[in-house]
């Protein structure tokens, strides 16, 4: 199957059967949730995978009760650093230098815009900022899902700070952004299976400038 028909046959899941996602699979949409994009490179977020099932049925009630969340294979919860510390910065620029084997005097120069610059902005600013970059790995997350044949189901409907407990992210300096269970599809009781897609036509999504 091609990309576009696999994007095509994806849905928000909105109930999973149980069965199980292999190892393999699940695998392979972590390394793509890895390869994401984001800001200067310093992937400011950590994913969660959950299949403990005690956690998820924690979570279901402060996630308006969706099913998806205990009836997934595994759950993950994708958490933005909840600001930009010094430390978080040089880490990720250390870790460049270790991997090429070598320092660059553009890189450093950079290293130090971003340490002018980040620290000392709000916390809150920052946090919007990582979590901006945690959604492009979960973006990516539910398209290598679908590359996969997996089901997912993008969730934000929840209580973050509720969230924020139940996985006692805010010590780790961490809060959370989204969710996405991921599973096999319960056609016979999801509503929206076999339901046409709903997309807005091209002309109001894309202005051409020539
Ligand atoms: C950031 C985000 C949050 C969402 N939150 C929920 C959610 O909490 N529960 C749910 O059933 N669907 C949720 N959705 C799914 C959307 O409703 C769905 O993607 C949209 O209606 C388009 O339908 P499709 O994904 O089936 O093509 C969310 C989607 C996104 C991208």
């Amino acid at each position: 199957m091609e990309l576009l028909d696999k994007l095509k046959w994806r849905y928000a899941a909105k109930a999973m059967n149980g069965n199980k996602v292999p190892q393999e699979k699940l695998d392979n949409i972590i390394e793509a949730i890895s390869l994401a994009p984001t800001s200067s490179g310093l992937q400011p977020f950590e994913v969660f995978v959950i299949t403990n099932q005690d956690v998820k049925e924690k979570i279901k009630p402060i996630a308006w009760n969706q099913s998806v969340i205990t009836d997934c294979s595994h759950l993950l919860v994708f958490t933005a650093w909840d600001t930009y510390t010094a430390d978080r910065i040089n880490k990720m620029f250390d870790l460049t230098n270790t991997i090429r084997g070598f320092e660059n005097e553009g890189w450093e120069n950079y290293r130090q815009m971003l340490l002018s610059s980040y620290p000392q902005k709000d916390s809150e600013e920052n946090f919007n900022h990582a979590a901006k970059q945690a959604y492009i790995a979960f973006s990516q997350a539910i398209t290598a899902a679908a590359f996969e044949g997996v089901d997912s189901t993008p969730v934000e409907g929840f209580d973050p700070t509720a969230l924020d407990e139940i996985l006692d992210l805010r010590k780790k300096g961490l809060r959370s952004c989204v969710m996405l269970p991921l599973g096999y599809r319960d056609t016979d009781n999801d509503w929206l299976a076999g339901l046409k897609k709903v997309r807005k036509s091209k002309e109001d999504l894309i202005t051409e400038i020539l």
